[in-house]
């Protein structure tokens, strides 16, 4: 598969650097693609592109930009590079502000995601939440003793969840679909709930598993 991953933070790097490992093509997006250069010695079998570059790219796009600039973000990637394609919506919508003892704030409500406004705005896109309620050092393959951790994700377009399904198979998750995109309302504060123990006791070693009869 020809992935675009949009960002140059860890996020963006670590997923893109596990899209080459389960033998897809990479090309990882910035507006400013020469910060990649380190990345791209590192990932020689990757490419690095401007947003717009890596989404026209790409047959499934990764969002992996600051909350607060994912609007932005897609729009310099263009509406035509991403008009039928799985985005998999890994950002988190985090305020500026500093966390309340050790609980992050976001900039949204629980009324609306972030991901139902990136939806909204980009109609013609499939949109799915993955990647955003785990840390970036545990995306790829994480092992843990408790056995295989729990993604949860959402979207509308079941063809989409179905193809980040296959992903996060190749990733080494489980994955439980909460439904259509309002349920991004509940995933996206798993970010909050991930971080707590991180801020408070320097813990950021843990993933979530959801348990069944
Ligand atoms: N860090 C984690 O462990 C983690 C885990 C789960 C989810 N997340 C979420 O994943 C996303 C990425 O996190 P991160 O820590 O890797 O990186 P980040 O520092 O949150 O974001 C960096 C990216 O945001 C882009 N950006 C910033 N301002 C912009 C603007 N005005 N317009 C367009 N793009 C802009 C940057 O683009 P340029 O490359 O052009 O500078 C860069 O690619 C966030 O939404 C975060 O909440 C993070």
């Amino acid at each position: 598969m020809k992935v675009a991953v949009l960002g140059s933070g860890d996020v963006a790097k670590t997923l893109a650097g596990g899209f080459l490992k389960h033998g897809h093509q990479v090309m990882i997006g910035s507006r400013t693609p020469e910060k990649l250069a380190e990345w791209k010695t590192l990932n020689p079998k990757g490419s690095t592109g401007t947003f717009a570059a890596s989404a026209s790219f790409g047959e499934v796009v990764v969002l992996a930009v600051k909350g607060g600039a994912a609007m932005d973000a897609l729009r310099l990637a263009g509406v035509a590079n991403l008009a039928g394609k799985t985005v998999i919506d890994a950002c988190n919508p985090i305020a500026d502000a500093p966390p309340v003892n050790g609980v992050l704030r976001f900039f949204t409500n629980f009324d609306e995601s972030l991901m139902e406004k990136l939806q909204h705005e980009f109609a013609g896109a499939n949109f799915v939440k993955a990647f955003n309620s785990v840390g970036a050092g545990l995306m790829v393959n994480p092992q843990f003793a408790g056995g295989k951790p729990t993604m949860f994700i959402c979207g509308n377009n079941e063809a989409a969840k179905k193809q980040v399904g296959g992903i996060l198979d190749q990733f080494g998750w489980e994955t439980a679909d909460m439904g259509g995109a309002e349920a991004a309302r509940a995933i996206e504060p798993l970010c909050m709930l991930w971080c707590i123990p991180g801020f408070r006791s320097n813990d950021w070693t843990h993933a979530f598993k959801l348990l069944k009869k």
